[in-house]
């Protein structure tokens, strides 16, 4: 489609037309799918951002290929990589963004069907989102446990390996198996929650992709997912994924916390969103 094909369902593809949609009570059911760029302004580095990404600075971790620290099988070989860099990405060090903030404002308001994100951070659920709202798809640090024999390790313990840099081992006496986070590395299995809500896009009456370069399967199947009719808007640096190819696609190419806030703004919730992020 081309920018002269008229939307469907928005006056304009705009993001004037996205804030009335909204407050003509026609979004009740938003989808919002999120990546690494939502967390930048934290200070969490994103992955693919070409200088300041992780994957541009893993060169001091000497790994054969950047993605390596996050791949089940190098990690069994060599583990010390990612225990490295877990050591700069733990919880617990960074505040939510007011990206984070504009998600919960979704659910304050009873318009979040459900978030989907690909971030480990859990700043998410530090802005308050409910975690029955949350689809960690590529899991999170909040649980950990042995990659053999799959017995949880305790989080304190985890904690104290984080802190000293230590590779944890299995608590169980006849296993040696390595512990890792229960984050999904490359050749490892999503959650099953990601696989049993993966067809709700397709009941969403609005989605917001924001902060990634849906360059990763089958999370990046996510947008495809909506219905025809549904408004699919992006806020992001760059234009991603088949987002633009729809008659109803809005592309808002920019930062993600000054797009929320215009999005914020153009609904009349500019001054809630600054308050419920002023309390985080
Ligand atoms: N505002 C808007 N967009 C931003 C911002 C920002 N402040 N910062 C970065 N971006 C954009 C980048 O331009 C890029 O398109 O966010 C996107 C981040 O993409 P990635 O770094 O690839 O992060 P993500 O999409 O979350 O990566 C997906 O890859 O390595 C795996 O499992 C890892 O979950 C991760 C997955």
């Amino acid at each position: 489609v081309d920018e002269n094909t008229p939307p469907e369902t928005l006056k304009s593809r705009t993001l004037e037309a996205v804030a009335e949609y909204i407050k003509d009570g026609r979004a009740r059911r938003i989808v919002v799918m999120t990546g690494a760029g939502i967390s930048t302004s934290a200070g969490i580095p994103d992955f693919r951002s070409p200088d300041t990404g992780l994957y541009a600075n893993l060169a001091r971790l000497d790994l054969p290929y950047a993605e390596a620290v996050f791949d089940i099988g190098y990690f069994r070989k060599n583990p010390l990589p990612f225990y490295t860099l877990a050591q700069e990405l733990y919880p617990g060090n960074y505040r939510p963004t007011i990206t984070h903030s504009f998600i919960n404002l979704l659910h304050q308001k009873g318009l979040l069907l459900k978030l989907f994100t690909q971030n480990i951070d859990c700043l998410e659920r530090e802005a308050s989102v409910p975690g029955d709202k949350i689809v960690e798809a590529h899991g999170s640090f909040a649980r950990q446990s042995c990659i053999e024999c799959k017995t949880p390790y305790p989080q304190d313990l985890m904690k104290k390996a984080i802190a000293e840099k230590t590779v944890p081992t299995c608590i169980q006496e006849t296993c040696d198996g390595l512990v890792k986070p229960e984050i999904v590395f490359f050749g490892e299995q999503l959650p099953a929650d990601f696989f049993e809500n993966r067809s709700l896009p397709s009941e969403a009456d609005l989605c917001i992709v924001m902060g990634t370069s849906l360059s990763v399967h089958p999370f990046a199947s996510l947008p495809m997912m909506c219905s025809q009719g549904t408004p699919r808007v992006l806020i992001n640096s760059e234009q991603v994924g088949d987002m633009g190819s729809r008659a109803d696609d809005v592309l808002l190419i920019q930062d993600c916390d000054a797009g929320v806030r215009s999005l914020a703004k153009a609904c009349g919730w500019l001054e809630e969103l600054e308050g419920l992020w002023a309390q985080t």
